[in-house]
Parts: structure tokens; sequence; C-alpha cells
């Protein structure tokens, strides 16, 4: 049992902390499968009415973690981020977050499976797929552009511009942004005020709003592929030398 995922179940609240923060809470294959586990217990639990994600230290997740990537990568669908990944989208109950800090990867695009999104000022969002030589996962390919427009998604996923907490209001991204110090109390208060609704009313209308989820589903294993493929390639490879190395990769 891994403790970089803490999650523990209190007033009908699910609530799942990234707790690696030496790492700035870069998700391991251990830490998303603890997270999988969870979210589908609490998808069959009718006493968990919300779920709510939040981070210890000064990052919300740098993403998936590139030790990983590079030496352990997941295959199929029974690995942790692919029930993680899967729990997003058919996940029943509202989902919170609370984005303390940078947001990387998956730690970006998992947001836009979230009902309520609430940053901290100093939040930042960052997709750099392209700049690691993969694809964009989790749906976003299709969640992001729709949400933001192609020609912002485009400057984030090809060109890895970083989004301000101020920038990701304005496109529609976060729900809310708060002063550092007061996030913690809102993303919790709304949780509560999540669980105290009529779950059956929320679950229909969570339905009604995410669409056709078979759609999104089709779209990740698309995505899915395409990323696995890319894991293999000589470039991520070379990408992730470089961030190790703390240098600036050379793709020829
Ligand atoms: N995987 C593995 N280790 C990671 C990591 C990741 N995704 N992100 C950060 N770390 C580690 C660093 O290697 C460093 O470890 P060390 O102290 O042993 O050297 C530690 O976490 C702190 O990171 P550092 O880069 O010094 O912090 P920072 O505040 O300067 O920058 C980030 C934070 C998140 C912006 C930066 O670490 C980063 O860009 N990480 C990679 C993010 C990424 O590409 N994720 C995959 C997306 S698909």
């Amino acid at each position: 049992m891994t403790t970089d995922i803490l999650t523990s179940v209190q007033d009908r609240i699910l609530t799942i902390t990234f707790n690696r923060p030496d790492k700035k809470n870069a998700i391991t294959a251990a830490m998303y499968a603890a997270m999988a586990d969870a979210m589908e217990d609490a998808n069959e639990n009718d006493d968990v009415r919300a779920i709510l994600f939040n981070a210890n230290g000064d990052a919300f997740t740098a993403g998936n973690d590139l030790i990983d990537f590079r030496d352990n990568p997941p295959r199929g669908p029974e690995t942790g981020v692919a029930r993680f990944l899967r729990q997003l989208v058919l996940s029943r109950k509202p989902l919170v977050a609370a984005v303390n800090g940078v947001a990387v990867g998956v730690g970006f695009t998992m947001l836009l499976h979230c009902d309520i999104v609430y940053m901290s000022e100093t939040a930042q969002l960052q997709a750099p797929f392209v700049d690691l030589a993969l694809v964009p996962e989790a749906s976003s390919s299709l969640l992001l552009p729709a949400r933001i427009g192609q020609a912002k998604a485009a400057e984030i996923f090809m060109l890895g511009k970083r989004v301000s907490a101020a920038e990701a209001d304005l496109m529609g991204i976060a729900s809310q942004v708060f002063p550092a110090g007061d996030l913690a109390a809102a993303a919790q208060k709304a949780a509560v005020a999540l669980s105290k609704k009529a779950p059956e009313s929320l679950r229909q209308t969570k339905q009604l709003m995410r669409g056709d989820l078979d759609v999104l589903s089709k779209r990740m294993l698309e995505e899915s592929e395409l990323f696995g493929e890319r894991l293999k390639s000589p470039e991520l490879v070379e990408a992730v030398m470089a961030f190790l190395q703390k240098r600036e990769p050379d793709f020829g």
C-alpha cells in the first residue's frame, strides 16, 4: 500500500490527496492504482456523495512520473492508470478539485473531467505532451478544444504553453480562483454542499452535462493506443533523459 496517495471518507466525501510532495506529487503506477481503487469503491457506495481531489505540498501534481514512463510503461486496460482514467469518465459522483499549485499532464487533463475546479491564484496548468514526444490523453484531445476552442488548445498542446489560474478562469477550465489560503476551505465547502444535494438528481444532471460517455471512452482508447506507441519511441527516451539531466531535448 502506497502512502503517496491518502484517501479518507468523512461526512460522505471521499478525499483523495496527492502526498508525494518531494517529487511534486508525480504519479507512479501504485498511486494510480490507489486512486482507481478508491474511486471504484466510491462509485458503488451510496454513502459517498462527492469526491474531492487535493494535494500536500506546493504542487497539485507534476503528472505521470517520468521515470515510470521510461522504465515501467503501463500496458493494457487493467493497469492502474487505465482504471483511473476510466473512473474519470465513468464516475457517477460529483468530482471537486482543489488545485493548489502546478498541475502538469494528467494533473491538468483530469480537471476536464472534474465538475468543480477551484484553483489558487498561484496554480498553473501545463500539458507538455508534445514536448515529451507524447500525445494528449484522458480524452483531452476532444475535451480541451471543445472547452476552449481549437486555437487556444493548440497553443497548450502543441507549443506547451503554460496556463495561469487567471487564464484558466477566463477559459472556463477553472470554476473559480481563490487566494491560496482560502482554497482548501472553499473546495471543502463545495464538496460538503454537493454531499447534501439530492444524489439521484445530481447524478442525472452530471450525466446530462457530460453528454455521450461512449464518445469520450472511444477517444480515450484511441489516445491510449497512440500514447503506448509513443512511450516506446526513442523520442520519449530523449525527452525523459533531457528532463533528468536538466537540459533541452534534442529531437534531431
Ligand atoms: N516525474 C518524476 N519526477 C519528477 C516529476 C515527474 N513528472 N516532476 C518533478 N519530479 C521530481 C524532480 O525530478 C525533482 O526530483 P529531485 O529533487 O530528486 O531532483 C523533484 O521532483 C522536484 O522537481 P523540480 O523540477 O526541481 O521542481 P520545480 O518546482 O523546479 O518544477 C515542475 C516543478 C513540475 C514544473 C517540474 O518538475 C516539471 O516540469 N516536471 C515534469 C512534468 C512532466 O513533464 N510531467 C509529465 C507530463 S505528461
